[in-house]
């Protein structure tokens, strides 16, 4: 749930957020106590007896986890030494205190969602880490798997649609071009449908052909600011002899989606249009799906090895662009961090340097929203510069399905008359935004 923007405490919890933090996140957290549990004989295998006591530990972390957040216990300090404890501990100390002003207690049903459910996945992983020599197991790792396997058909459909169009025009006139572009970004914001922790861990793949489907699904796109990225891309493609052309994506979840987001770099370099992508991943598993460095590297390695002739083609490119530098893979602990953009400049000045580098910087991605926008009440009409706080390193774009309470950048009006025709149209994924900010 949003919190009003005069309001970072967080008093201001709604019944959405109720909801979402008491019924999905216990079932994340059962989702999580049952995979280590399927695990028993494989960590067994590898560590022996410690292995056994490693996943009892960690199940027992787990379950605790889950009682405190069921019963609304205090939030609690993180105690495991990890790169990003001091500042966790600090970021936890800075809203006690800003309760302590209203005699309040931080406590997992009343405090602002964002947080609490990004403590939890941090806490998810503390459990890992406390549980050497098992504290390298992503507890999400199957069903990310899971996600790219059943959405075959339509990872064959994209790749197939992006070799055919490399090997048929290896340039293509502005008008086509623009056309080619605009769809490959349609992909890759209905990509963002599939999200796993939306549904509970439950997969959610994607089956159908999308290229067939991006008519059918425009009219859900309520803000549509792809204009300015198209003229942006193409002022600088023409100068791009002289001046590399950098776009950076930050990316969201992994299987299908990232699919989607490959084939967009792919046509974005392939057609010339930028010089370099440059992407950012999870350092730990988060929000279930999200992108590690390593679901980057064994997505590709599956493609790479597919039977299908342009899946793997693919797949061979890609890790072609990465051993050339073209495609750059970036990891940073601010991202799994509870902190909004605005303090991104304050908390992690050598990633806002590194986006600053960029021409265009696409975010993947609802939880990337939340952040960018602070996750707060804002009125629709709210321009999305001024909800970005003062976060500006270089022009941007939000790729997002809304699955969260919050959206700013609408028409009057446009906000009303959904919620009155659809009440749950900003959590069902059903709409998607392309919304920009900066010069362009
Ligand atoms: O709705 C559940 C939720 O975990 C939200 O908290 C979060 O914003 C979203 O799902 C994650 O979606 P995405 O993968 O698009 O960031
Ligand atoms: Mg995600």
């Amino acid at each position: 749930m949003a919190v009003s923007p005069e309001s970072l405490s967080g008093q201001d919890v709604g019944s959405f957020a109720y909801i979402t933090i008491k019924d999905r996140i216990p079932q994340i957290l059962t989702k999580v106590i049952d995979t280590l549990h399927r695990h028993k004989n494989e960590f067994f295998e590898k560590h022996g007896e410690e292995g056994t006591e490693a996943e009892k530990k960690a199940i027992s972390l787990l379950s605790k986890l889950r009682n405190e957040l069921q019963t609304d216990k205090p939030i609690v300090p993180l105690v495991e030494k990890f790169v990003d404890t001091d500042i966790w501990n600090q970021y936890l100390e800075d809203q006690q205190s800003l309760l302590h002003e209203s005699d309040g207690e931080l406590r997992w049903f009343h405090s602002p969602w964002l947080f609490v459910e990004c403590y939890m996945y941090r806490r998810i992983h503390e459990a890992l880490i406390q549980s050497s020599p098992i504290d390298y197991f992503d507890v999400f790792k199957e069903s990310k798997e899971q996600n790219f396997f059943e959405s075959q058909a339509s990872v064959i459909a994209l790749c197939t649609y992006l070799q055919e169009l490399r090997r048929t025009s290896e340039e293509l006139g502005e008008e086509p071009l623009k056309k080619e572009f605009l769809k490959f970004l349609q992909v890759s914001l209905w990509g963002n449908k599939c999200d796993l922790s939306l549904s509970g861990g439950e997969s959610s793949s994607q089956k159908n052909n999308l290229m067939n489907l991006l008519e059918e699904l425009k009219p859900f796109i309520l803000v549509d600011d792809t204009e300015r990225l198209w003229s942006l891309l193409n002022r600088l493609r023409k100068t791009r002899d002289k001046a590399p052309v950098r776009v950076d994506i930050v990316l969201d979840n992994s299987g299908f989606e990232l699919i989607t987001d490959f084939v967009l770099a792919d046509f974005l370099l392939s057609f010339k249009l930028t010089s370099e992508i440059h992407f950012y991943g999870k350092t730990i598993p988060w929000f279930v799906s999200d992108t590690t460095l390593h679901d980057f590297n064994w997505l590709m390695e599956q493609m790479k090895r597919s039977n299908h002739k342009w899946m793997s083609k693919c797949g061979v490119n890609w890790e072609a662009y990465v051993k050339a530098g073209t495609w750059v893979y970036h990891d940073h602990m601010f991202w799994t961090l509870p902190h909004e953009y605005c303090a991104m400049a304050q908390v992690a000045p050598d990633l806002y340097a590194e986006l600053q580098k960029a021409d265009l910087i696409l975010f993947k991605g609802d939880l990337n929203y939340r952040k960018l926008t602070g996750d707060r009440k804002w009125a629709f009409t709210t321009p999305f510069h001024q909800a970005l706080n003062g976060f500006h390193p270089a022009p941007l774009c939000s790729i997002r399905t809304l699955k969260a309470e919050v959206q700013v950048g609408l028409q009057p009006g446009q906000g009303e008359e959904l919620a009155a025709s659809e009440p749950s149209w900003l959590t069902t994924g059903k709409y998607g935004i392309f919304q920009a900010d900066g010069s362009f």
